[in-house]
């Protein structure tokens, strides 16, 4: 795995923006695996200013989110299409059949997740790839025991994973417990992994994710460590606790 350390959450987020418009500009009709959370805002905010000034057009790419939460009202301001609509896509010129999100209004939301794999296939599989990860070491919502084998479909949301929520939700209201994700397997196939941590709350996922020798269900960020190009870009707090030596660096 490529690493690479910036100074500040900010920084870390203009270098995967550049990464972004880079890999747009030279094949504009990429297929973009795309996160939401908070690491991912700073990158979108660079990417709208990228868009204003001209930079990169998303015309013709396609987009496919990680996840969806399951149960809240259409519409709602902590939906993941509302992140994202709100953060990038009404802002841009992403054309609206272009943009995927697992359907969670279907009936029946297990054969959604295969729906929802076969559309990605269907779309030639992702090209780049963006993560987050979560406190626990999830990767979509793919959360800690979850199979590695598993299509895309509904997963449960750990203890852990809706504590840190419930911060994006207003008081009273709580995280839903599930959600639909695409798989660990289905990331797997992304032809580029762009993982970002930021902050000191991920200095311990990103340690044990660095280290990591084995694929253990139990760490599901660990799946990444077979895949031939991924990258992890963090800034210095996320670093923190990363034993660094006989690694590729590049720190900015
Ligand atoms: P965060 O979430 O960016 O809000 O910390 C990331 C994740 O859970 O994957």
């Amino acid at each position: 795995m490529k690493l690479s350390v910036f100074q500040s959450a900010d920084l870390a987020a203009n270098y995967v923006c550049e990464l972004l418009v880079d890999r747009i500009k030279v094949f504009p009709s990429s297929v973009l695996g795309l996160a939401t959370g908070g690491t991912t805002v700073p990158l979108y905010n660079a990417l709208v200013k990228s868009f204003r000034e001209g930079e990169v057009s998303f015309a013709q790419a396609t987009t496919f989110n990680l996840d969806e939460y399951i149960g809240l009202p259409e519409g709602h301001v902590q939906s993941y299409r509302c992140f994202m609509n709100t953060h990038l896509f009404n802002i841009v010129d992403i054309k609206q059949c272009r943009i995927h999100f697992p359907d969670v209004t279907a009936e029946n939301l297990s054969e959604a997740g295969l729906a929802y794999d076969r559309l990605i296939e269907d779309a030639g599989s992702i090209d780049f790839q963006l993560l987050g990860i979560g406190r626990n070491g999830h990767i979509g919502f793919n959360e800690p025991d979850a199979s590695f084998d598993a299509a895309s479909g509904i997963r449960e949301l750990s203890e852990t994973t809706r504590a840190d929520n419930q911060r994006f939700f207003t008081a009273g209201e709580s995280v839903p417990s599930h959600a639909l994700s695409m798989s660990i397997d289905q990331i797997l196939k992304a032809r580029k992994i762009v993982l970002m941590a930021t902050g000191f709350r991920k200095a311990d996922a990103l340690a044990r994710l660095f280290s990591s020798q084995y694929k253990l269900e139990s760490f599901p960020a660990s799946a990444l460590i077979d895949h031939h190009n991924v990258e992890i870009v963090c800034d210095s707090e996320a670093a923190i606790n990363l034993d660094l030596a006989g690694h590729e660096v590049v720190c900015c």
